[in-house]
């Protein structure tokens, strides 16, 4: 029996009078990959922003490797730190930083004098980028913002920071929307690398294929709730479509 990860127990959230999670119990075991599936608003994203250290739930439990996580000591920095990588579907996120603090960020390395290694951060995040990535965008160099990016370079950047500090789990929030077909066959490439390499990942996506491509296990979210949960043994692509037409 694999060991649980990430284990959630009746998460609430809510924006003021909108309830966007009410009530979400989830565990995310060692080398798994979980697909979550539902309509639009159904509330996937705020899930991932919670994982992730964006937002803070309302109500719950949250434990990763058998420790609880306090929601105001929890931040996108503490999350990186603990090994847990977010590739988001909006763009908000660090969006005037450069790229070099953003493939940084919460995890500078310093040198003797405690100052940080800026050239040296600079020159790993472009190697990273160009080299591992291969982004050849005519704006991807260390000092832009993160602003200058297409979608696809944004997840470029992503899965390169989670690839340099070696994630233990990464979210990824439709990685594969608005990509050409071959940064979408990357995008797939490395979630699949993540299984081998005995990682965990949890995949949001609209497209059912990818999807099932990537992920061991698909639950199914509708109005702030898990309705349904489907191992891959037991799913094909029509399948996922069929059990998403119950649950919109
Ligand atoms: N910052 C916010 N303020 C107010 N309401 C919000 C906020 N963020 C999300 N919501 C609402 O919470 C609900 C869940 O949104 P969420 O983004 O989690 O959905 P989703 O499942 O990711 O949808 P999509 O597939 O369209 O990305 C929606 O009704 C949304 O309008
Ligand atoms: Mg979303």
């Amino acid at each position: 029996m694999s060991k649980p990860l990430i284990e959630l127990s009746g998460i609430t959230k809510s924006y003021g009078p909108v309830s966007a999670l009410k009530g979400v119990d989830l565990t995310l075991y060692e080398n798994e990959i979980i697909g979550l599936i539902g309509d639009n608003g159904a509330g996937k994203s705020t899930l991932i922003k919670i994982l992730a250290g964006v937002e803070r739930f309302d109500s719950g439990r949250m434990t990763y490797l058998g420790q609880d996580i306090e929601p105001k000591k929890y931040s996108v920095s503490t999350a990186r730190r603990m090994g847990i990588e977010t590739v988001f579907q909006d763009k908000s996120l660090g969006e005037s930083q450069s790229i070099w603090r953003n493939f940084f960020m919460g995890r500078h390395l310093h040198n003797r004098l405690g100052f940080i290694r800026v050239a040296h951060e600079k020159k790993e995040a472009m190697r990273v980028l160009t080299d591992i990535i291969g982004l050849r965008g005519v704006g991807v160099s260390a000092n832009a913002p993160v602003s200058v990016l297409s979608g696809g370079e944004r997840q470029g950047l992503a899965i390169g920071r989670a690839m340099y500090f070696d994630a233990r789990v990464v979210i990824m929030d439709e990685p594969t929307t608005a990509l050409a077909v071959k940064e979408v066959e990357k995008v797939l490439g490395f979630a699949r690398n993540l299984k081998v390499q005995g990682k965990s990942a949890i995949f949001v996506s609209h497209n059912l294929y990818h999807v099932y491509d990537v992920a061991d296990r698909f639950l199914f979210f509708q109005h702030g709730k898990i309705r349904s949960e489907l191992r891959k043994e037991e799913a094909t692509p029509k399948i996922l479509i069929d059990t998403l037409m119950k649950c919109s």
